[in-house]
């Protein structure tokens, strides 16, 4: 970028790393409305906590009504939605923290673009997997019923794609496994790799 100088500041990720003992990783959620996203994220984030790991949660429905809220869900808007939130989480990362997103990105370029940012060894791609009919079923947010009626346009699974990953880090059912079996999976695959 022209006339930008980007500053160095005395304390660097690895000061931040030391004090708090964990390496600050990026755990992407990813799968359809309704999958069990933010569920799970919410229940990594509180054993986290509970461990005393240093952690924050970046949530589609949390971020879309502050700093995302000029977009809607175009092609083009969700693939800056998840630009943005794969920045706002590498400066998480520098800052020592542990970054939880729940985000159905439904497009693989942009989640590799968000792996490609922080490097490929800090980044866990969780694959939540549910068929799209019993989300539509659980359908918590009534969201599935008005995309039906042609109320919402755009929606993932019914008229706008939802690319799986191909090589998830981690992939859970949520709708065969419960949830202490999917937390259980995590934890397992993910704890070892903060120290
Ligand atoms: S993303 O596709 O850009 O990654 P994001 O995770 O931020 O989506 O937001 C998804 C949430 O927005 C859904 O869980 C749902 O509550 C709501 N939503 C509203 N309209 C749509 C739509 N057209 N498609 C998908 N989700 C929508």
């Amino acid at each position: 970028m022209e006339n930008i100088i980007p500053h160095n500041h005395s304390i660097t990720q690895a000061d931040r790393v030391k004090r708090s003992g964990f390496k600050p990783v990026l755990i992407w959620f990813t799968g359809l409305s309704g999958s069990g996203k933010s569920t799970l994220a919410g229940a990594l984030e509180v054993y986290l906590h509970t461990q005393g790991v240093p952690t924050y949660i970046l949530d589609g429905d949390n971020i879309r009504s502050g700093l995302n809220k000029d977009l809607d869900f175009s092609e083009e808007s969700r693939q800056e939605n998840i630009r943005r939130i794969s920045e706002v989480s590498h400066l998480f990362l520098d800052a020592g923290v542990v970054v939880l997103t729940a985000f159905i990105s439904p497009f693989r370029s942009d989640r590799q673009s968000a792996r490609d940012l922080v490097g490929d060894e800090n980044f866990f791609e969780v694959y939540v997997e549910c068929p799209i009919e019993v989300c539509e079923e659980r359908d918590v947010k009534g969201l599935y019923a008005k995309a039906r009626r042609g109320e919402i346009k755009n929606f993932t699974g019914i008229d706008s794609p939802f690319e799986e990953p191909q090589n998830p880090t981690i992939k859970v059912n949520t709708a065969n496994e419960d949830l202490e079996d999917c937390l259980r999976h995590l934890i397992n695959k993910i704890v070892p790799k903060l120290k």
